[in-house]
């Protein structure tokens, strides 16, 4: 299975998309956890992006479906994968859909995880996030057992550099602008499915796997 996740800035694509991916037995790949790990790491790659991610700009077209193409012809893509935070704009969209049909396959569903601006501010302050295996928390609403670690690896968590207000503010900007018209894009394919994203991550959850059904 192919399922694409669509959504603001901290509509829960990655909490969701780690759900799918244990139920499914799929890899979750997001381009996001790809920059931030070679941010980690101080890779060119990584520097080169951490300009962009700092700005709440997205990182250029050219250096983000070069890592996605090679992620997803990995060995562990065989039976379909979950895509977080790709594609994020039309280009990258089409690359995406040009590399599947050639290998005769197609995308199954994209999944729009819908949350008001106004919801998205105040859940990014509450962040939480493991560097080292992706996991995401929230100290109110999903919190880890123990506070500042993560519960899948024991890493610490930390709060991300671009989840301050003003870089918010600015990323919600530049979804409207560049990631928005994916929709129309996917519900021209067939494959878009809308849930409400501002109910509880389980009741999220639920709603997504009953689509997948
Ligand atoms: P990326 O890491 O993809 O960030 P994003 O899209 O801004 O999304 P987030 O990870 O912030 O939110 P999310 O939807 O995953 O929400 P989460 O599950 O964490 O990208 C970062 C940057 O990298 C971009 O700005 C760009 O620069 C660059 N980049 C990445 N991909 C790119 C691409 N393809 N092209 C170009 N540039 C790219 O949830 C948010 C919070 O809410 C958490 O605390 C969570 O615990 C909590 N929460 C989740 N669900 C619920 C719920 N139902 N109720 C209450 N709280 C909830
Ligand atoms: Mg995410
Ligand atoms: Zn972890």
């Amino acid at each position: 299975m192919k399922i694409i996740m669509l959504g603001a800035p901290g509509a829960g694509k990655g909490t969701q998309a780690q759900m799918i991916a244990d139920k499914y037995d799929i890899p979750h790949i997001s381009t996001g956890d790809i920059f931030r790990e070679n941010v980690k790491k101080g890779t060119e790659l990584g520097m080169e992006a951490k300009k962009y991610m700092d700005q709440g700009l997205l990182v250029p077209d050219e250096l983000t479906v070069k890592i996605l193409l090679d992620r997803v012809a990995k060995p562990d893509c065989k039976n379909g994968y979950v895509l977080d935070g790709f594609p994020r704009t039309i280009p990258q969209a089409e690359v995406l859909d040009k590399a599947i049909t050639e290998l005769g396959e197609k995308i199954d569903y994209a999944i729009n995880v819908d949350v008001p601006d106004e919801n998205i501010i105040r859940r990014m302050s509450g962040r939480r996030a493991c560097l080292a295996c992706g996991a995401t928390y929230h100290i109110e609403h999903i919190p880890p057992k123990q506070e500042g670690i993560c519960d899948k690896c024991g890493k610490e968590l930390v709060q991300r550099d671009d989840d301050k207000e003003e870089t918010v503010k600015n990323r919600l900007d530049v979804y409207h602008k560049q990631t928005q018209p994916l929709i129309d894009f996917y519900t021209k394919q067939g494959v878009l499915r809308t849930v409400d994203g501002t109910m509880d991550m389980k009741d999220v959850f639920t709603a997504i796997t009953t689509l997948l059904a």
